[in-house]
């Protein structure tokens, strides 16, 4: 039976700032996901806070949010079977030191705040993830 998911991707500032956004793509489409949607944008502190929201108890929300918005991202819907679980073993661990080689934290990620990408954790969270980026 097929399960065909999508969730939201963040090319995160660090990345975007370096010009990865063509190479990070090319991993995505080489695993076969389609990018349904795409938009390039610099989002304001306070919207980074709803967006991390989860976070928010976190000592490291201050910073994690100034960073969100500290210049562009990228933000895209993903397809493809099972495409939330497949996203993240394809970013690999949030901190950089511990993802797996082949992995695109591994390979781009230069600290555990950058860490070049996002992605949703759960398809509940890719529905509100992708609505805060794309509902028109
Ligand atoms: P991300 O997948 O975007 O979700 C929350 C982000 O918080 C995470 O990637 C990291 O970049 C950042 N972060 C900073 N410190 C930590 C930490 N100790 N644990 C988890 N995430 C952290």
């Amino acid at each position: 039976m097929s399960n065909i998911e999508q969730t939201l991707s963040i090319i995160k500032p660090d990345a975007v700032e370096r010009n990865l956004e063509r190479e990070i793509k090319e991993f995505f489409l080489h695993k076969g996901f389609k990018i349904l949607k795409e938009k390039k944008i610099q989002i304001e502190k306070n919207e980074a806070e709803k967006f991390y929201k989860v976070h928010e108890t976190k000592p490291f929300f201050n910073d994690l949010c100034s960073y969100l918005s500290s210049g562009p991202i990228v933000a895209m819907v993903l397809e493809k079977e099972n495409a939330v679980l497949d996203n993240r073993e394809l970013m690999g661990a949030t901190n950089p030191k511990e993802a797996d080689e082949g992995t695109i934290r591994k390979k781009y990620g230069i600290s555990i705040d950058k860490n070049s990408i996002h992605g949703s954790d759960s398809v509940e969270n890719a529905k509100i993830e992708i609505d805060f980026f794309f509902k028109d």
